[in-house]
C-alpha cells in the first residue's frame, strides 16, 4: 500500500510560518492584489480562497474585478496601476484570461518585483538558468512536498505529463534543478503509458479525470496528481487512484494533495516579494 503525500498538512505548516513572519514585519501588512476578468465560476472559487487565505495569514488582499469584455489596453492599464501602487506588494492576474487578452502581454506587464506567480519572463529565465527568483506556486509546492517526505529527486527519472506554462514547464525546470532526469510529455507524445512507466517520479497535470491508470505506473513509483477537474461537486484528479495506489510507493490524494500547497506557496511568495522590497528600500540611501 502506498503512503499518502498530504499536501494539506504541509500547507498548514507553511501557512502558520508565513503568518508568523508576516506578522513580525514592520509597517503596513503585506498586500496581495488579484485581477480578475473572466466570467468563470471555477476561477471565482479559487480567487475567493486565495483572498481568504491571505487574510487568515494577516495579509491584506485587494481585488480589481474587470468586466469580461475588457480590452487588452484596459486590462494592462489595471495591471500598471497596481505596479505603480506602493501599497501593493504582489500581483496575481487570475487565469484563464478572457478571450482576446494575450497572456504573454499580461505576464510581461506585471513588474518582476511584484510577480507572485513567477510568470514574468525575467523570473522564468531565472528559473531555467538556476538563479534565485520567484517561481510558480503549484510546481514549487510539489517540490516542497517531495522534500518534506524525504523523497530522493537527484538521479531519479521524472516524467511530467502536461506542458503548460503554469505547471508542466516550471515543474520540469525545478526537477531538473534538483538533478532529476526529466521528460516532459504531452498530447502528441507516442506511447504515453510506456513512457510514464519509466518514471520514478510521475507528475500529471492534464485536467482529465482518470487518464492515468495502472498501465502508466511502474512498481514503487512516486505519483503526484496536479490535475484537478470538477465533476459536479466532486473534485477529481488525473490519476485513477484506486487502480494506481496499490502499486506505487507514494501518492497524492485529490483533494488534499497538491491543491492546498498552491495557496500556501502563493502566500510565501508574497511574503518574499515584500521582504525583498523592504531590503531594497533599506539599501537605498
Ligand atoms: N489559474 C489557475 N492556476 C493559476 C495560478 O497558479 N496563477 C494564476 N494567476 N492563475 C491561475
Amino acid at each position: 500500500m502506498a503512503s499518502l503525500l498530504s499536501g494539506r498538512e504541509l500547507a498548514g505548516t507553511i501557512r502558520s510560518r508565513v503568518a508568523l513572519e508576516a506578522g513580525a514585519l514592520p509597517g503596513r501588512p503585506v498586500c496581495l492584489a488579484v485581477v480578475t476578468a473572466a466570467d468563470d465560476p471555477a476561477s471565482a472559487v479559487y480567487v475567493a480562497s486565495k483572498r481568504k487565505a491571505c487574510e487568515k495569514a494577516g495579509m491584506k488582499s485587494v481585488g480589481i474585478d474587470l468586466p469580461a469584455e475588457v480590452s487588452q489596453d484596459g486590462y494592462l492599464d489595471a495591471v500598471r496601476s497596481l505596479n505603480d501602487d506602493p501599497t501593493v506588494d504582489a500581483i496575481i492576474c487570475q487565469l484563464p484570461l478572457p478571450p482576446g487578452i494575450d497572456p504573454h502581454a499580461v505576464a510581461s506587464t506585471v513588474l518582476p518585483s511584484k510577480d507572485v506567480d513567477g510568470f514574468h519572463p525575467e523570473n522564468v529565465g531565472r528559473l531555467w538558468r538556476g538563479e534565485d527568483g520567484i517561481f510558480p506556486c503549484t510546481p514549487l509546492g510539489v517540490m516542497r512536498l517531495l522534500e518534506a517526505y524525504g523523497l530522493e529527486i537527484g538521479g531519479r527519472r521524472a516524467v511530467i505529463v502536461g506542458r503548460s506554462n503554469i505547471v508542466g514547464k516550471p515543474m520540469a525546470a525545478l526537477l531538473l534543478r534538483s538533478d532529476a532526469t526529466v521528460t516532459l510529455a504531452h498530447s502528441k507524445t507516442p506511447d504515453l503509458p510506456g513512457l510514464c512507466r519509466t518514471a520514478d517520479i510521475l507528475v500529471t497535470a492534464v485536467g482529465r479525470p482518470g487518464v492515468i491508470g495502472r498501465g502508466h505506473v511502474h512498481e514503487g513509483a512516486v505519483v503526484v496528481d496536479v490535475g484537478i477537474s470538477r465533476d459536479g461537486d466532486v473534485l477529481r484528479g488525473d490519476v485513477d487512484f484506486e487502480a494506481v495506489e496499490p502499486v506505487c510507493s507514494h501518492i497524492t490524494p485529490v483533494p488534499g494533495g497538491v491543491g492546498p500547497l498552491t495557496i500556501a506557496i502563493l502566500l510565501e511568495n508574497a511574503l518574499r516579494l515584500r521582504k525583498a522590497a523592504d531590503a531594497r528600500k533599506a539599501a537605498t540611501p
